[in-house]
């Protein structure tokens, strides 16, 4: 069974996230980039993100998975923006056929859930999807937890 797991991050937290459970499932990794840079100030990103959301804004990716077609499960890792994913995800899950993929959502957050994320991960792949995992960041991330969950 082949895996992937397919993150986009802003300031590294996801990141740091996303290769540690791509090396306890002996995974590869995909770093999903926006053509743009977002602002590095949190006001100035809030307002960058918010009005991206607000116009349903596909921002450009750079580059796309090699060999897609022949991964069995994906795991999908962000950033919890205003409740749900990024708009870099939506404009990552339009590339692909979903069909027949085992699809993993997991996020980072101050506070926030996974739920209204996995639900838009369901809609922009039309699969269903796993129940998804959320961590604060790396120091929450459970090894076993993350065994348990992709079985
Ligand atoms: C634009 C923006 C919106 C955010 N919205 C939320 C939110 O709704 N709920 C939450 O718990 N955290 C929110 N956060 C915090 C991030 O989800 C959190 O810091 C995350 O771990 C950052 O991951 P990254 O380093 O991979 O970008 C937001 C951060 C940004 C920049």
């Amino acid at each position: 069974m082949k895996t992937l797991v397919a993150y986009f991050s802003k300031s590294g937290v996801t990141g740091e996230c996303a290769k540690k459970i791509a090396e306890i499932l002996g995974a590869d990794t995909f770093e999903i980039k926006t053509e743009k840079q977002y602002p590095p100030g949190f006001i100035k990103t809030i307002k960058v993100c918010r009005k991206e959301m607000n116009s349903g804004e596909r921002p450009a990716l750079v580059g796309s998975v090699p060999n897609f077609d022949e991964y069995d499960r994906v795991f999908i890792g962000f950033p919890v923006w205003f409740g749900t994913c990024p708009m870099a995800i939506v404009s990552f899950l339009e590339q692909y056929d979903w069909s027949g993929k085992d699809i993993y959502p997991f996020c980072t957050s101050t506070s926030t859930g996974i739920k209204a994320g996995e639900t838009d991960i369901a809609k922009y792949t039309g699969q269903n999807v796993h129940q998804g995992l959320r961590m604060k960041n790396i120091k929450s991330l459970d090894e076993e937890e993350i065994r348990r969950w992709a079985l």
